[in-house]
């Protein structure tokens, strides 16, 4: 099991960010684990998995569990497992165990939590529990967290590692396969072996144009394009996220390569430019500016790419943001809304190029984020868009009718910014067409 170990040791880790957070946070703090929720009786449960303010103090994915932070102290609090439970589940390692393993200071039955909460602070997704939300705490976690730590980076490294054996065997997949299903599986499977699990539902499909289809029971025909966003989180929870697309046929058709070109060029601009200090939102803006000018050279847009950017002509094409942060939550800290995506001061635009953006800061080094360009003929925009003539003719919408077999491409990798630019973690999965096509074989 090459992919679930690490050569840090966890409780030194844990100390750091503990010690980092009574730095930045210096009054006392409780988050919780969460628990598994009941699927429809008590005994059937969704796979649970811990919030992860918690995990990155606690760095286990323990269940009905607090802690207390305080002064780079940790105090656990969770109840022993029950001699029934333990016919059940097996045993359990004790409360002390645990507290050992994590670096806590003291540890105790979970009621003994309630003599604190008055005082502590508590993210507003936890309040249920205690009754003091508090923004600096809010600040003080992004301020912690917007960052990655070698744990935490070597984690996400090994995220990566296994979400692309995933896609490689997706591709290697689809020749026999028949449905989306068939090629999910294969991919789920790789990351199944591995111990880890998917971090979000994974995207197979056909129908790349719906962003967030969850669906896999179509069938596969050799003029499709199959687009694949599929993620693997390791145990320690730390995520990763690629997309790729390919031909089923193992070929692209001419106008898929034209337009897959221009994806790529909109994608390889943006890691030529990551580095520390450029700002994520001139990433994105570059991303639409190339990917228009690819569409001008193509004859499906008219004008310079410029203009047609501030027109938002180009989000016809690609509505979403160029991507977002990555760490313990593969869209990271966004529990938190727009606290750590946007800077202080900064708001969301409402302009339908600009409102999809869910990272408006600069970067800097250790950061990790996605760069994720696509192209998507979606009828619910495009079809009003050309009936209103909003667009004037800066569209050639006849010429779209070349492009019909290009319903949705993506290509998205992950990113960690470096002290001089940045390094690509899943670049070990080729983008290049010809790449592609040698992967998916057939032909
Ligand atoms: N996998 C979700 C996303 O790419 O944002
Ligand atoms: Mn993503
Ligand atoms: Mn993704």
């Amino acid at each position: 099991m090459p992919f679930q170990t690490s050569a840090l040791p966890l409780a030194q880790v844990l100390q750091a960010r503990r010690d980092r957070l009574a730095e930045l946070h210096p009054g006392p703090v409780v988050l919780w684990s969460g628990q598994a929720v009941a699927r429809n009786f008590p005994a059937n449960v969704y796979p649970f998995r811990a919030s992860s303010h918690f995990l990155y103090f606690a760095g286990l994915p323990l269940a009905k569990a607090a802690i207390h932070l305080e002064g780079g102290r940790l105090t656990l609090f969770m109840d022993d497992t029950s001699p029934e439970a333990a016919l059940w589940h097996g045993p359990t390692p004790s409360r002390e165990t645990i507290a050992a393993d994590i670096g806590a200071t003291a540890a105790y039955p979970y009621p003994a939590l309630e003599a604190h909460l008055a005082e502590a602070a508590t993210l507003p997704a936890q309040t249920r529990e205690a009754p003091h939300s508090s923004p600096a705490l809010v600040n003080a976690l992004v301020a912690l967290r917007l960052h990655h730590d070698d744990y935490a980076l070597e984690q996400i490294e090994q995220a990566a590692a296994v979400s692309v054996a995933a896609h490689r065997a997706g591709m290697a997949a689809t020749q026999p396969a028949t449905t989306e299903a068939q090629v999910r599986a294969a991919m789920e499977q790789v990351i199944m072996a591995q111990g880890m699990t998917c971090a979000y539902n994974s995207i197979v499909t056909v129908q790349g144009e719906v962003l967030h289809n969850e669906r896999y029971h179509h069938t596969l025909a050799a003029g499709d394009l199959l687009l694949a966003d599929v993620g693997a989180e390791a145990p320690s929870g730390w995520a990763s996220d690629i997309t790729r697309t390919w031909p089923v046929s193992g070929r692209f058709t001419a106008a898929q390569r034209d337009i897959y070109g221009a994806v790529l060029a909109a994608h390889d601009a943006c890691i030529a430019a990551a580095q520390p200090g450029v700002e994520y939102r001139d990433l994105h803006l570059l991303a639409c500016r190339t990917l228009a000018a690819g569409l001008v050279d193509l004859g499906l847009l008219r004008g310079n790419p410029d203009s047609l950017v501030e027109q938002d002509v180009h989000a016809l094409f690609f509505p979403h943001g160029v991507g977002h942060l990555l760490g313990l939550d593969v869209h990271d800290m966004e529990d938190l809304g727009d606290e750590a995506g946007y800077a202080p001061g900064r708001v969301r635009s409402d302009r339908f190029g600009l409102k999809f953006l869910r990272l408006d800061r600069p970067l800097s080094s250790n950061m990790v984020v996605t760069i994720e360009p696509g192209f998507y003929q979606v009828p619910g925009i495009l079809g009003p868009a050309r009936q209103s003539g909003q667009y004037g003719d800066s569209v050639n919408w006849d010429r779209l009718d070349a492009f019909q077999g290009v319903r949705g491409i993506r290509i998205e990798n992950d990113v960690q910014i470096t002290p001089t630019g940045c390094t690509v973690l899943t670049e070990a999965l080729p983008t290049r067409p010809d790449a592609i096509e040698a992967l998916v074989g057939g032909l």
